[in-house]
């Protein structure tokens, strides 16, 4: 963690948090709340585990491989707490998010050096939670769905999150994919009401952010209740939030193809300051595969939808999700999904080996794919689009485009930010004097993940949009 900030109340004691981030962005988001919730506690952002009081690991039960990271984790952080023990000094040790739901037991049965195991809906109860570990000698274990709302429980005085700032709007999910751990994980859809985001979003303003990117499950199927009572879709909130005064950029992720409405797709064409990048899993171009998945959708929707939003936005990138190997996927579904990716083109895009997630329908069904066969599926679609990444980064050079300026770049002298397309850019730069700032920038070169170019003659508008406008993919 990087937070900084002064908690708002003198603290009692300094004490000093680490916690390690796993998974999603909504995990980053929640990462950011426990440590503002423990800062009236005296706790202080540390560097690393070894100069930590406590330490909490915030978990991705997504895939396999996500989880097995906990444990290995957890067998270092268990010498550290012996040789803390050893110089009479205490660390407080918290697993949450998506595996302390999930496995919560048999994380104590596991790590029995565990002594806080808390839920992603729990996180507000942290205080009260290390109050009752220090006295208690087990593990504290708060794994429900409470009813009540968390995000009410939250301090209003946050620490600062930079110039880009996450915002989570809606959580959860009903739409139960075959493969997804999800909706047992973090419960069913809920979203906050508008009034409480578009509060939390002045704040973020107020504190630095330029950027803000609304994060759910499926956060286009947020329905918050606004200030008159009735239900908001996203594209009315992205409105509102549009007329924050010093706020430049919005977007929002993860989208399911399903909850794209018209409302949410006229939204790109009113607000310049909607990026034109969005972030639209298909995870399978075979309507066979999707409908197993139970995605609610096929290929032929999907393709209506990236029209319908082309047309809005014509500048707009895609960035997608795939899963190779579903149960029952064969060669020529594989084929679908290559066909679908050449296509449609994903300037970034992120592809898994689909791994079977225990009490998840897909885990049990028959036809499981050979791990070899998954692996070389895997390697030409990630092959496949890598090339069209590197194509959309070369197809930038030229072009002139504002990028918002997020801080230092490697380099001394050297400012760093990102593209409307979520490039990371490189410029040499004043960092402090150009920080949360559009400025426009000429590319001179493209890398395989990232652009480098030069502030452009004719510093302009503030929040002026791309001179050129790319070609339509
Ligand atoms: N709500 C989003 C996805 C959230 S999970 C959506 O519906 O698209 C993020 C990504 O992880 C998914 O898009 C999927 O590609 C991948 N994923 C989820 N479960 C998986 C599993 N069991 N095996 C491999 N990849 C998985
Ligand atoms: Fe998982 Fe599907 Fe829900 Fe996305 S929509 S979170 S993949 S169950
Ligand atoms: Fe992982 Fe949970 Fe996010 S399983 S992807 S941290 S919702």
């Amino acid at each position: 963690m990087t937070t900084e900030g002064q908690a708002p109340l003198a603290p009692p004691a300094r004490k000093r948090l680490f916690i390690r981030t796993w998974g999603c962005q909504m995990n980053v988001y929640d990462s950011a709340r426990m440590a503002d919730v423990l800062a009236p506690l005296g706790y202080a952002p540390a560097e690393a585990p070894e100069g930590a009081d406590m330490v909490i690991l915030n978990t991705c039960h997504i895939r396999e491989k996500a989880s097995e990271k906990l444990f290995s984790e957890l067998g270092r952080l268990r010498e550290l707490k012996k040789e803390k023990a050893s110089s009479g000094e205490k660390l407080v040790l918290a697993v949450a998010g998506c595996v302390a739901q999930a496995e919560g037991a048999e994380i104590t049965a596991r790590a029995p050096w565990v002594d806080i195991v808390l839920g992603p809906q729990t996180y507000h109860k942290l205080p009260e939670m290390v109050a009752r570990a220090s006295r208690a000698a087990g593990a504290v274990i708060e794994t429900d769905f409470p009813v009540e709302d968390k995000f009410d429980h939250l301090p209003e005085v946050a620490a600062p999150q930079g110039v880009t700032a996450f915002l989570t709007v809606q959580e959860g999910c009903d739409k139960f994919c075959s493969f997804c751990v999800v909706p047992y994980t973090r419960g069913a859809e809920y979203s906050r009401p508008a009034a409480a985001v578009l509060a939390e979003a002045r704040r973020l303003v107020a504190a630095g952010a330029r950027e803000i990117a609304l994060l759910g499950q499926n956060v286009n199927a947020y329905h918050g209740e606004g200030p008159d009572g009735r239900a908001w879709g996203l594209g009315r909130l992205l409105r509102e939030m549009a007329d924050i005064p010093g706020l430049l950029r919005l977007r929002y992720t993860t989208s399911h193809p399903r909850d794209m409405d018209d409302d949410l797709i006229a939204a790109h064409a009113e607000l310049p300051m909607l990026m034109p990048f969005l972030h639209l899993p298909v995870q399978s171009g075979s309507d066979r595969v999707l409908q197993a998945m139970n995605r609610g959708h096929g290929v032929a929707e999907f393709r209506r939808v990236v029209e319908k939003l082309r047309a809005a936005r014509p500048d707009l990138a895609l960035s997608s999700d795939f899963i190779v190997g579903h149960p029952g996927e064969t060669a020529a579904d594989f084929a679908a999904t290559m066909a679908l990716v050449r296509e449609v083109e994903f300037p970034l895009a992120y592809s898994f080996k689909y791994s079977p997630r225990p009490g998840t329908p897909a885990a049990g069904a028959p036809h499981q794919v050979p791990e070899a066969e998954k692996d070389a599926r895997l390697q030409a679609l990630q092959a496949l689009l890598r090339e069209q990444q590197a194509g959309f980064n070369r197809s930038r050079v030229g072009m002139t485009m504002q990028v918002l300026i997020s801080g230092p770049g490697r380099h001394p002298g050297q400012a760093a930010g990102r593209s409307p397309w979520l490039q990371p850019v490189h410029l040499p730069g004043d960092a402090a004097a150009l920080l949360g700032r559009e400025v426009p920038v000429t590319i001179l070169a493209a890398h395989p993940n990232s652009l480098s170019g030069l502030l452009a003659a004719s510093e302009g508008g503030h929040n002026a949009q791309p001179r050129e406008e790319p070609a339509p993919a």
